[in-house]
């Protein structure tokens, strides 16, 4: 086995070459656990690489892991959860100080809960079984038990967010004939299952009532143009790419019939916290009269973030506003260089990753327990304590 720290790199395996990819091909999972001979290792889809190419990344301990996340390989906040759960799991199993690892993972990104929640899943498991005498092999097969419950769990909440939010929007827009805009990326590639925004507007599409999904690009990592878009593509859906700051005309003009985005954090008062653009999505909804509604899994909401103001904002770095990169390759990750520049040598940029929008913009949180509608702390608090359904 590699040591820890050894090449923090992530092993590359490129699946493809060509560009675009052809959607038409099987989807690779964003994210699998591999079992010897090709492992135990986690391997995942390299997103910074799409649409371009579908490459898969070869996690053989933490430190590779952190670096996946932090450069958005990994990324979106159900899917950081599995993949920090299943990283504890790799830690013990390949006989890696385990809390060490699971201290990096879980600091690798702020916003979004999952990540932390996953981590400390996994690590329950493992300590309760070497409390109970367990070997670090056992143990380990305990973390794993964890990650994949978490991983299968995901998928089904995630079909079960898409039931409830295709209800809801029935609901609020009778005639059934959807136009939706979404924000960010929340499909398949940030879940066990099929997403949560994107999950809700893939029902209505395989129901025939999807009109027309707008696909905001996301500036400035792309993830709408590069992750939606290709998302969309390969489900035949009917969808339209749109620069962010264009929403306000597409409003205006009485084209857009909800917006459906995910969340990386909702506080206990029902502050939602998501890609930094979903705020002005909701204030634009609002004046125009149109539903603004976020979809998540119960583990995004967090009662000890007690409002919005209480929620860590990641700050990335200012190359990723005043570079690009054609196609998208983060090159060093986080370091400056390598993109063709787009300000001035030196241009500091103000890069947060995520903004906050209050409950008051929010017309419904949809989670696989159901819907809340109003958004209130006593509502929100009601569902994530229920039994599990
Ligand atoms: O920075 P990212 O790409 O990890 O941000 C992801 C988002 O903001 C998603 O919209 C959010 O995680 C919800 S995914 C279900």
């Amino acid at each position: 086995y590699a040591q820890s720290g050894e090449d923090a790199r992530p092993t590359e395996t490129p699946m493809s070459s060509a560009h675009p990819v052809d959607v038409k091909t099987p989807a690779i999972p964003a994210i699998r656990w591999a079992e010897p001979p090709e492992g135990p290792v986690l391997v995942l889809l390299d997103q910074t690489r799409l649409p371009g190419e579908e490459t898969e990344l070869v996690c053989t301990d933490a430190p590779a892991l952190v670096q996946a996340i932090r450069t958005l390989a990994v990324r979106g906040a159900p899917l950081l959860g599995i993949a920090g759960a299943y990283g504890v799991a790799l830690a013990a199993v390949r006989g890696f100080d385990v809390d060490e690892a699971a201290g990096a993972i879980a600091g690798a990104r702020p916003t979004a809960v999952n990540l932390g929640y996953g981590v400390r899943r996994a690590l329950t498991a493992y300590r309760s079984a070497v409390a109970d005498g367990a070997d670090q092999e056992l143990a380990g097969a305990a973390a794993l038990a964890a990650a994949r419950a978490l991983h299968r769990e995901d998928a089904e909440a995630s079909a079960r967010m898409a039931v409830h939010g295709l209800a809801l929007l029935d609901e609020l827009l009778p005639g059934g004939w959807h136009r939706i805009l979404t924000h960010c990326n929340t499909g398949a590639l940030v879940s066990g299952g099929e997403g949560t925004a994107f999950a809700v507007a893939l029902a209505a599409h395989r129901k025939g009532r999807l009109r027309r999904l707008w696909v905001d690009e996301t500036r400035p990592l792309l993830q709408g143009s590069r992750l939606t878009a290709y998302e969309a593509a390969r489900a035949g859906m009917p969808y339209t790419l749109l620069t962010d700051n264009a929403a306000g005309s597409l409003f205006a003009a009485g084209e857009v019939d909800a917006v459906l985005i995910g969340a990386d954090r909702i506080a206990a008062d029902g502050s939602v916290a998501n890609k930094v653009g979903s705020y002005p999505l909701a204030v634009l909804a609002r004046y125009h009269h149109v539903p603004f509604i976020v979809v998540a899994p119960v583990t995004t909401v967090d009662p000890e973030t007690p409002d919005g103001a209480a929620i860590e904002v990641e700050q990335r770095g200012s190359h990723e506003v005043t570079e690009v990169t054609a196609p998208y390759v983060p090159m060093s990750g986080f370091e400056a260089g390598g993109g063709i520049a787009v300000a001035p040598l030196g241009t500091q940029a103000y890069n947060p990753a995520f903004d906050v929008t209050p409950p008051e913009l929010v017309t419904a949180i949809v989670t696989e327990q159901g819907v809340v509608s109003p958004v209130t702390a006593g509502g929100l608090e009601e569902l994530r304590s229920a039994p599990r359904l």
